[in-house]
């Protein structure tokens, strides 16, 4: 008998970490951006923005965290799956 992958919480494909960020309690420390400019920008204004996606590479992730942590504001949260 067959056994699908359909539906499946396992699959072959996992989306990986992903960074969130509110944007409502950014106040503009920009720490996030000093620790992983390779996911955060920062606007005219000095509030974060998120680059891309919010998708996060392996190579990247020490870094998500790094900037989640760092945040005073806890503007930015991460996902994992
Ligand atoms: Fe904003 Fe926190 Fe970065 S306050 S600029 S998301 S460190």
């Amino acid at each position: 008998m067959a056994v699908s992958w359909c539906g499946s919480n396992f699959g072959p494909y996992s989306p990986g970490m992903r960074v969130h960020l509110d944007v409502e309690k950014c106040q503009g420390h920009n720490r996030c951006y000093a620790l992983a400019p390779e996911l955060f920008d920062v606007d005219d204004y000095g509030q974060a923005v998120l680059l891309g996606d919010g998708s996060v590479t392996p190579d990247l992730e020490d870094k998500a965290r790094l900037a989640a942590s760092n945040c005073p504001e806890y503007a930015i949260t991460i996902t994992d799956s």
